[in-house]
């Protein structure tokens, strides 16, 4: 017990302030506020993060499984450690009172009629402001048509969010002329990274993604990309978090799926304790059969 002072304080001078570190990767020098925003996106405890990605609207309309958000999406919120989506939908359909972060898509122009690599900022940094945003996503596409026009609005981006301490989120856009490879994956993370994103989305691949992960010096996480049979898509998010990713930010592989709810659910065992793909599958039919 510390000697209490004659003023009757106690500065407890037998322990040391500390000086915590920071549990994401290339982010311990960042402000409180990004820091805080950021440990609501990623769990402290894992380190990662199981995003919904429902943003799909802003280019394609309304796809499969994302018909009726407000009848198919909002019972699966609880379960998404994070909740990227357009500001159209958060107001429209989200309840504020729904605890999650949410990841406000940022960019937008094109729809799938045109090239879709000319896009625009689609949201002021203030909106963001209103919104309680925990973090701002924007496309980039490396190699693409308007590669310049994305990569500036993206350290605009950036700029803007240091501003108000709102980290911003580089989503990888790949053409379709384009390899799907790690060393196309490893630039067009690096390139995010060193021009200041402080997350990147990315896709997994199956021959090197540890290279891209290792790489890149800010948490990546992994897109789902189109629909696949539940295993593999159990097998890919637990491949790319062994490999260095800090978690998914997944859609069709989740909405898309048979049962959304058992699926995210399975999701999250991969990504946050590591559940082995053959044993995610099997809690993934339980669970479904169960409802
Ligand atoms: C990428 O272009 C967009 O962010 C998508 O709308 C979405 O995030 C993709 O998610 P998924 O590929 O897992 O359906």
């Amino acid at each position: 017990m510390p000697e209490v002072t004659k003023e009757g304080k106690n500065f407890y001078l037998d322990i040391p302030i500390q000086t915590p570190g920071f549990f994401l990767k290339g982010s311990g020098s960042l402000d409180w506020g990004m820091k805080n925003r950021l440990s609501r996106i990623f769990n402290p405890r894992s380190g990662r993060t199981v995003m919904l990605a429902i943003d799909h609207g802003y280019f394609q309309g309304p796809t499969t499984g994302l018909e009726r958000i407000d009848v198919t999406v909002l019972p699966l919120i609880p379960k998404a450690d994070a909740l990227m989506l357009t500001r159209g939908i958060l107001r429209t359909t989200i309840p504020p009172t729904l605890y999650a972060p949410i990841v406000i898509r940022a960019s937008g122009g094109p729809s799938i009629l045109k090239e879709l690599s000319n896009e625009e900022i689609a949201v002021d940094i203030e909106d963001a402001v209103r919104m309680n945003a925990s973090a701002l996503a924007i496309q980039v596409f490396i190699g693409g048509e308007f590669e310049t026009r994305s990569i500036r609005n993206m350290t605009r981006l950036v700029d803007l969010g240091l501003r108000y301490g709102i980290p911003v989120m580089a989503v990888t856009a790949v053409g379709k002329e384009m390899a799907r490879d790690a060393k196309y994956f490893r630039l067009a993370t690096r390139i995010c990274a060193e021009l200041g994103a402080h997350i990147i989305k990315t896709y997994y691949v199956p021959d090197g993604f540890d290279t891209v992960a290792a790489s890149c010096p800010v948490p990546i996480v992994m897109a789902g990309g189109k629909k696949l049979p539940e295993l593999e898509a159990l097998t890919m998010a637990y491949n790319a978090i062994q490999e260095g990713a800090s978690g998914v930010d997944m859609g069709r592989n989740i909405f898309q799926s048979d049962a959304p709810l058992a699926m995210i659910e399975a999701v999250h065992k991969v990504v946050h304790d590591r559940l082995k793909p053959n044993e995610a599958l099997e809690l993934y039919k339980s669970l479904k059969s169960s409802r």
